[in-house]
């Protein structure tokens, strides 16, 4: 039986499943659910100082679906950070690591750009005893306007300058969370890992605008007539999401054997963690990031459709993949396949040397020894002939 047990930053997790920040983390009582229902760690709805200046709107959800199913492809949320005032969040994530000690529990946190807010806002959450940080730079929606959130992600120098902060008086692990709303998630993420974090967690969601309903004329989902583009999550994200993980783990762990990536066969940041996020709803889909470095895979909307019991096939899914390919553990299979990620004149160098040789077998020309044949041999012999 293959075992999904992993330590990350040296936090053990009894599986690499962690409920993604968002909804599903949003009080103790789900996270409480969460633990009881088997998932390795919990990051829970990101947390500020000041509550009161959270207001969330009703409808702030739309989803895409595919055509004549009720399968949910897409979801669009102009959610906010949490609503709940931070003095409560403190006493629930004391009262959340007395009752599961073994359950990972980390707090994601945003602040303004105040130094003074930021060494707060880690002092008094680390005091409650959480087991490590997410910093969320990536919410795209309403907390930018406060230059919060992906406005803080997409600004290299001072998400450095805040992590610096941060890092200064956090004495647990840090994961800096991603906007995919860049054009080089890796710089963003470089920053962070300079700044001392200990990993990045990738991606949060990304910008869009769900549709524009054809009766009203207004676009969705709509609030007293009016909306804003939202965050984009769900499976249809994940091809993305993957590609921002090879790119971030490359970086990190160094790269593929063609020549662009495979160039620094190291990577900048090798004992740093990765935290992957982005459409997964299935033990394959989980595996898919683990093959591309992740060490962990979150999962926010896929809660949010299957229940929380999601976690047990998760874990039989991987367990089942594991099986098959015989890895014993996560850190057997972990960024295996970065190394067939290339150039593009990588391709068509490899698949020319590919032609070549099967035109050369097919016209009976030797290219190996062991092609000698003794009723062909003078043919062949001619056919290696080059000024005839
Ligand atoms: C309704 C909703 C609310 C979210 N709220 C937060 C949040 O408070 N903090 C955060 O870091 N990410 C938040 N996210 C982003 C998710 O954690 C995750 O990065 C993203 O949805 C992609 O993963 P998924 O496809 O598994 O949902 C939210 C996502 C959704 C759908």
């Amino acid at each position: 039986m293959p075992s999904l047990e992993c330590i990350v930053d040296g936090v053990r997790f009894a599986n690499p499943f962690v409920v993604g920040s968002g909804p599903p983390g949003t009080n103790a009582k789900v996270i409480a659910k969460a633990f009881d229902e088997g998932w390795g760690g919990v990051i829970a709805k990101t947390v500020s100082l000041d509550a009161s200046k959270v207001v969330n709107v009703a409808p702030r959800y739309a989803r895409m679906r595919a055509a004549g199913t009720n399968e949910v492809l897409g979801w669009q949320n102009i959610e906010l950070i949490s609503d709940r005032p931070f003095e409560t969040w403190l006493d629930e994530f004391r009262q959340l690591k007395e009752r599961y000690p073994e359950g990972v529990l980390i707090a994601s946190v945003m602040e303004e750009y105040n130094k003074d807010a930021w060494i707060e806002i880690i002092e008094r959450v680390q005091e409650t005893g959480v087991d490590a940080f997410e910093l969320n730079f990536s919410c795209p929606h309403g907390l930018p306007e406060r230059k919060m959130g992906a406005a803080m992600g997409q600004n290299t120098e001072i998400l450095e300058e805040v992590c610096g902060w941060v890092n200064s008086v956090a004495t647990i692990p840090v994961w800096a969370k991603m906007t995919p709303n860049v054009t080089h998630i890796v710089d963003p993420a470089r920053a962070a890992l300079r700044a001392g974090c200990e990993g990045i967690a990738a991606i949060n969601t990304i910008l869009a605008v769900m549709g524009v309903d054809l009766d009203t004329l207004r676009p969705e989902p709509t609030v007293e007539g009016y909306s804003v583009p939202g965050g984009y999550s769900c499976k249809a994200v994940r091809p993305i999401a993957l590609r921002m993980v090879m790119e971030l783990a490359t970086m990190m762990y160094g790269g593929g054997s063609g020549s662009a990536i495979g160039r620094s066969s190291r990577g900048e940041f090798p004992d740093r963690s990765l935290s992957a996020i982005g459409g997964v709803e299935t033990g394959d889909d989980a595996a898919q990031f683990l093959l591309l470095g992740a060490s962990t895979v979150q999962v926010c909307t896929g809660v949010m459709i299957h229940g929380y019991k999601l976690a047990s096939e998760l874990c039989r899914g991987l367990e089942a993949f594991m099986e098959k390919h015989g890895f014993d553990s996560i850190d057997a299979f972990r960024g295996h396949s970065l190394q067939y990620f290339t150039t593009h004149a990588e391709l068509v160098r490899r698949q020319h040397e590919v032609k070549a040789r099967e035109k050369a077998e097919r016209e009976g020309v030797v290219t190996k020894d062991a092609a000698w044949d003794g009723d062909a041999f003078v043919e062949q012999s001619n056919k290696l002939v080059s000024n005839d």
